[in-house]
């Protein structure tokens, strides 16, 4: 399972590809205006560091548009991945840069029909929205599934980029069923390594460790 960092805070960015568990980056308009940053420099600076496909997303609503847009970004590096959303214009942007050459993902999906016309639209990754989905009291975790059978069934290539995680419980579940990829933001990832028992365990073994007396090193 591919790691991408939902985030365009490059200092966050940084401390994860450290360790090695960045395969990538998303952002969206959101996500800039939170860093307060110009798209370009701060998508260039993310490119820097990442050797990953580095998603940043047009914000054009018709398809000429989108592909100028979406041209103008790819400029930025060659790990640039051009994030278009799920409209018919989207679609439309996404045959075009995609048979271009360009590695896009179509963003905002919430259904496995939308999904499909991605994938024959060419997109490099599909990004279902999963939180979303469960804000609403719908199954995100279910439209994960429901496209990696899909996929499966017609050995459509693009890549399932399981997106809005908002939980450890989303990557792990994102994982059992197949998604290829997960977007999650740097706290969500971090959190992974909490345990309690971990914590509780590590408090035992200080407290023997105190009366034994001894020093390592
Ligand atoms: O990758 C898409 C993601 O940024 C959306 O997350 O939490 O705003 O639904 P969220």
């Amino acid at each position: 399972m591919k790691f991408f960092v939902d985030t365009a805070d490059t200092a966050a960015i940084r401390e994860l590809n450290d360790l090695g568990m960045v395969d990538g980056v998303t952002t969206n308009p959101s996500l800039i205006l939170k860093s307060g940053r110009d798209i370009i420099e701060v998508t260039k600076e993310i490119c820097d560091i990442v050797t990953g496909p580095v998603s940043a997303e047009v914000v054009a609503k018709d398809a000429a548009d989108m592909i100028r847009e979406g041209k103008h970004l790819a400029t930025i590096a060659p790990n640039i991945t051009v994030k278009v959303p799920l409209t018919w214009d989207g679609l439309k942007a996404c045959k075009v840069l995609s048979s271009e050459g360009h590695m896009v993902n179509v963003t905002l999906c919430f259904s496995a029909a939308q999904a499909i016309l991605a994938a024959k639209a060419g997109a490099t990754f599909i990004s279902p929205f999963i939180g979303r989905l469960d804000d609403i009291n719908l199954d995100g975790m279910q439209l994960i599934e429901d496209i990696r059978v899909i996929y499966d069934n017609y050995d459509f290539k693009t890549e399932i980029l399981a997106a809005s995680i908002r939980s450890v419980n989303h990557i792990t579940d994102a994982a059992r069923v197949g998604a290829d990829v997960i977007t999650a933001p740097p706290s969500v990832i971090k959190s992974m390594a909490n345990h309690i028992l971990t914590d509780k365990g590590l408090a035992q073994f200080d407290a023997d460790w105190a009366k034994t007396g001894q020093k390592i090193g």
